[in-house]
């Protein structure tokens, strides 16, 4: 019998608990009209449950919240089979997916001109008015999408539906026979502050949000309760037998509005998607300030004929799609905290999350910005939590999800982590401040080490840029950090003792000069903890790019060959430091770009291991010639290691190794031979 994989285990364990967590929620939320989350943090762990049952259906269980079709069916009302099913629409969430679902659309529809309908997507239940020949007869919810709910006695209570559709010049057609008109019952704003107010003044406890209380309320058996809390209709589909009773979507809202029925004054047709576009940007602040909650809009095609030719998918009309504004919270998982040391020597420490998508864009770091930050939070490794955009752009920790709390966690511990991390560094944390900072060592003296390390032979090479020079330049103020190198201009360096008109000038070229530089050697010279000139050909080998390369996530770091958790880690955490990223910007906006020069030549494919002393080169020297010629140059045998290139005795295990891959071994004349051959 095959034993359960390690993930696999955690996933059961895990499906678990969200499933646990996520039906307390619903109670908090359904029943008790009193959520204890936010619907955002909630979403974020239903869709987690949901990628799990989606690898292990296995997993699903009968109870598995995911299970749920639309809104439960509820005893105690009458059911009503529904007159076409009441679908719900895909999401999308940027322009790309938007463009996305008009190509699909094009290719169903070859040639078709898409009339573009958009309105605001209102927070509420959804809700059938069934009126028969103008007189309403009959409300039913979505229920589970094919039978609902009939809720008519609650619904005639809402003052603004009418029980008698306007008999308006133009619309007669709609007071014969049966009109159905789907809209979404909501709470207004104003009604739901109101109504906590008058709540409060009574002792009575204050409910968390309109929604919620809308969608509590209609299901209220009794409609004395119903009738007071103050709810409002609000349409956005007309339908009829014949289909070209109503030929757009437009003239559905026209209708409406002449039938006495509310609908958005805001909707509106547009030629083209940049019409569209500039909608959703329209609405993506404005929306806060309509009446009603709203998480997005609703696009469709205008003309129903080619809405209802598109067709269906699963519950989903090809023809419309519901625009998500991006939530600005989202739950993930911390897998690890460290600490990274800045230029001046503070200590920073970073949560590292499985990545997670918050207001549009993927997170995976956090910084946490200080020890006192990390008690307060009580944040642990393991630990599930809640993180939001701070202005939209720089992800914060809001708080730990403490019921999902992994056994067995600690509380972190700063300065052991300090210690652990960093065994040669020692700390000190000045009184009165929340920052621990290396003992001893000045900013100056830790910038003045980074710039020589970024202008080494082995990064930029730059070499008039030796230590005095350095020094000189940060003692002036001129290097405040990597980037402004570029930045110094011959007219300041004349301005030190240090220069005069010719070494001046061919400092400035020789910088001038490494505005492009191999990418490998920039990442290099950057002098992140633990990567050295191979690390840094290793990760660029496998990433290509800066970009990739900063959105790595440290899954994707350990992949690669030669690199373990430590350097994993500490790449993640250089790019997670806010500081970090800020000088990538600046050497960006300073038109410095590093580039990424794959070599090819004779070696190309082949990968070389090195082991002892060679005589006549030097190791780096082998490394730069093997690479020159396309080859790559590994840390240890492995599977696909070509030679083995032997200075000296070779070990035992080595050898081993070597001969179980079938990797030819080169002694230091045979290497010499091959490459000059
Ligand atoms: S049009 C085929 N317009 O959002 C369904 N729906 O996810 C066409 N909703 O089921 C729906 N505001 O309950 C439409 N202006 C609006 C809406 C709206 C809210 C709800 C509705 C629908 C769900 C779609």
């Amino acid at each position: 019998m095959m034993t359960p994989s390690q993930p696999y285990k955690k996933s059961v364990k895990r499906a678990k608990e969200l499933r646990e967590i996520l039906s307390k929620y619903s109670y908090a939320y359904h029943v008790l009209d009193t959520p204890s989350v936010s619907d955002a943090v909630y979403d974020s762990l239903f869709s987690e449950l949901i990628t799990i049952e989606t690898k292990y259906p296995e997993l699903v269980t009968s109870d598995s919240p995911t299970g749920r079709v639309g809104n439960e069916l509820l005893g105690g009302f009458k059911k009503v089979t529904h007159s076409s099913r009441m679908l719900s629409l895909n999401d999308v969430f940027d322009r790309a997916d938007v463009e996305a679902w008009v190509v699909r659309m094009d290719k169903l529809l070859p040639g078709a001109r898409h009339e573009f309908f958009a309105d605001i997507k209102m927070d509420g239940l959804a809700c059938a008015l069934i009126y028969e020949n103008g007189i309403l007869v009959q409300a039913v919810t979505r229920g589970d999408s094919y039978v609902g709910e009939d809720v008519t006695a609650n619904v005639r209570t809402i003052s603004n539906v009418p029980l008698r559709l306007r008999d308006a010049e133009g619309y007669k057609k709609f007071l014969i026979g049966r009109t159905e008109i789907r809209g979404e019952i909501v709470m207004l704003k104003n009604d739901f502050v109101a109504l906590n107010e008058k709540r409060r003044a009574a002792g009575e406890p204050e409910f968390a949000n309109p929604r919620n209380l809308a969608a509590g309320t209609i299901r209220q058996l009794d409609p004395k309760l119903v009738a007071a809390r103050p709810l409002s209709f609000r349409a956005y589909d007309l339908l009829r037998q014949a289909a070209t009773d109503v030929p757009t979507n437009m003239y559905a809202y026209e209708a409406l509005s002449a039938l006495g029925i509310s609908r958005n004054k805001e909707a509106s047709i547009f030629g083209n998607l940049d019409g569209v576009m500039a909608f959703i940007d329209e609405w993506s602040e404005k929306r806060h300030d309509l009446p009603f909650d709203t998480d997005g809009l609703v696009v469709k095609v205008n003309d129903r004929a080619q809405f209802a030719e598109l067709g269906v998918v699963g519950k989903q009309p090809r023809a419309a799609v519901a625009f998500k504004y991006a939530a600005e919270q989202a739950t993930t998982v911390v897998k690890d905290i460290v600490i990274s040391i800045g230029r001046t020597g503070a200590a920073t420490p970073v949560a590292v999350f499985d990545p997670v998508v918050v207001a549009g864009t993927t997170v995976q770091h956090a910084s946490l910005h200080n020890a006192d930050e990390i008690a307060r939070l009580d944040i642990r490794v393991g630990d599930t939590v809640v993180i939001f955009k701070a202005g939209d752009i720089i992800p914060q920790v809001e708080s730990v999800v403490k019921e999902l709390r992994p056994k067995h966690t600690k509380p972190f511990q700063f300065e052991e982590a300090l210690k652990h991390q960093y065994p040669e560094l020692s700390f000190i944390r000045p009184e009165g401040e929340v920052v621990y900072r290396v003992k001893g060592a000045t900013g100056v003296l830790l910038l003045a080490k980074a710039v020589q390390h970024f202008a080494s032979k082995g990064a930029l090479d730059i070499d008039t840029l030796g230590e005095k020079n350095v020094v000189a330049l940060v003692n002036a103020g001129l290097v405040k950090d990597l980037a402004d190198i570029y930045t110094i201009t011959k007219t300041q360096l004349l301005r030190l003792d240090r220069f005069a008109d010719i070494s001046a000038g061919k400092l400035i070229d020789a910088i001038a000069d490494k505005r492009k530089p191999l990418l490998e050697r920039f990442v290099y010279g950057l002098g992140i903890r633990h990567v050295g000139t191979q690390t840094a050909i290793d990760l660029i080998n496998a990433f290509k790019s800066l970009e990739n390369l900063r959105n790595a996530t440290i899954d994707q770091l350990k992949a690669i060959d030669g690199i373990g958790e430590v350097v994993a880690e500490s790449v993640a955490a250089w790019f997670a430091d806010p500081d970090n990223e800020t000088l990538l910007t600046k050497f960006g906006e300073l038109n410095v770009k590093p580039v990424f020069e794959k070599k090819t030549g004779k070696f190309t494919g082949q990968n070389f291991v090195v082991t002892g002393t060679l005589e006549s080169l030097p190791r780096d020297e082998v490394a730069e010639k093997i690479r020159e010629l396309g080859g790559t140059f590994q840390s240890a045998v492995a599977k696909d290691t070509t030679y083995l290139i032997t200075g000296g005795k070779v070990g035992e295990s080595k050898l081993k190794k070597a001969s179980q891959y079938g990797t030819t071994i080169l002694n230091e004349k045979e290497f010499i031979d091959l490459l000059e051959k």
